[in-house]
């Protein structure tokens, strides 16, 4: 008799073969249809990934073929982002803001270069800009402080126009006088201990680093956040461990 382990191994593959491939060409045809777009994403991050369709969704929903999120949710969303100074909690929907051609302008984001030296490359396409812009982006200095830290996704394209913007905000601010109040005292407080009054429409014109940094210590670095209490400086003795459950209260 003649038996040899190995050929038992190779009749189960043949029927492997046989029952695996007619299905595969029946499904094919219907895959060619359908499939127009196989769609890029984002590496899969800690709960989310973005799609380059601008979705954001999780890896169990994510559509296993054409490796695009539902079309569920918004498109383009902002969630957590700040759309002033552009920067986002997260880098899934910092790409996926980043996305929506009213956010960035594809002819000069593809102008963009991906690193400093001049003889680096250009982002290929609006996806590659924003999943590249949202992961580092010299704005974002690497903070002690974790609170601080987490709105470091950002996707401006730098603008070149500091110097008259500085200008234009002196000018807005004429006959203000700028009053720092204490931890969680009102502008309205603030000002009337001084004999002054608050001109609440002002605010958001002092909500600007370049202006926080004159008035206040600014001890790590200025960036942006979002809330209420604006503009604010994160007091000393703040936790520099935020989780984001906490953060989101
Ligand atoms: C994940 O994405 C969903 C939208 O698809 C969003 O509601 C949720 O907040 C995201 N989770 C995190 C942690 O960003
Ligand atoms: C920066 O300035 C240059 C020339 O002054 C201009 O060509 C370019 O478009 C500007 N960039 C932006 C983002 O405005």
């Amino acid at each position: 008799m003649f038996r040899h382990p190995r050929s038992i191994d190779l009749i189960l593959l043949s029927l492997f073969f046989l029952q695996f491939s007619p299905p595969a060409t029946a499904i094919r045809k219907d895959v060619s249809l359908k499939l127009k777009h196989y769609c890029k994403t984002t590496v899969q991050g800690r709960y989310n990934l973005t799609d380059d369709n601008g979705y954001v969704c999780d890896a169990f929903s994510i559509d296993p073929r054409s490796r695009c999120c539902p079309r569920r949710g918004d498109q383009f969303s902002c969630q957590g982002c700040n759309i002033g100074s552009q920067c986002c909690n997260s880098y899934e929907f910092c790409v996926s803001c980043c996305l929506n051609p009213e956010m960035t302008r594809i002819e000069l984001a593809l102008k963009v270069k991906i690193a400093k030296p001049v003889t680096a490359g250009i982002y290929g396409s609006i996806f590659d800009y924003c999943a590249g812009r949202c992961r580092h982006n010299s704005e974002s200095v690497v903070h002690e402080n974790a609170y601080l830290s987490e709105f470091h996704h950002c996707f401006s394209i730098q603008s070149n126009s500091s110097e008259s913007s500085s200008a234009q905000l002196e000018s807005t601010l004429a006959g203000i006088n700028v009053i720092v109040g204490r931890q969680g005292e009102s502008c309205d407080s603030a000002c009337k201990s001084n004999g002054q009054s608050c001109v609440p429409n002002k605010l958001a014109v002092l909500n600007q680093c370049e202006v926080i940094k004159k008035y206040m210590s600014c001890k790590g670095a200025c960036l942006s956040s979002v809330g209420a209490d604006q503009p604010a400086e994160v007091v000393d003795d703040a936790p520099v461990h935020l989780s984001d459950r906490e953060r989101e209260d």
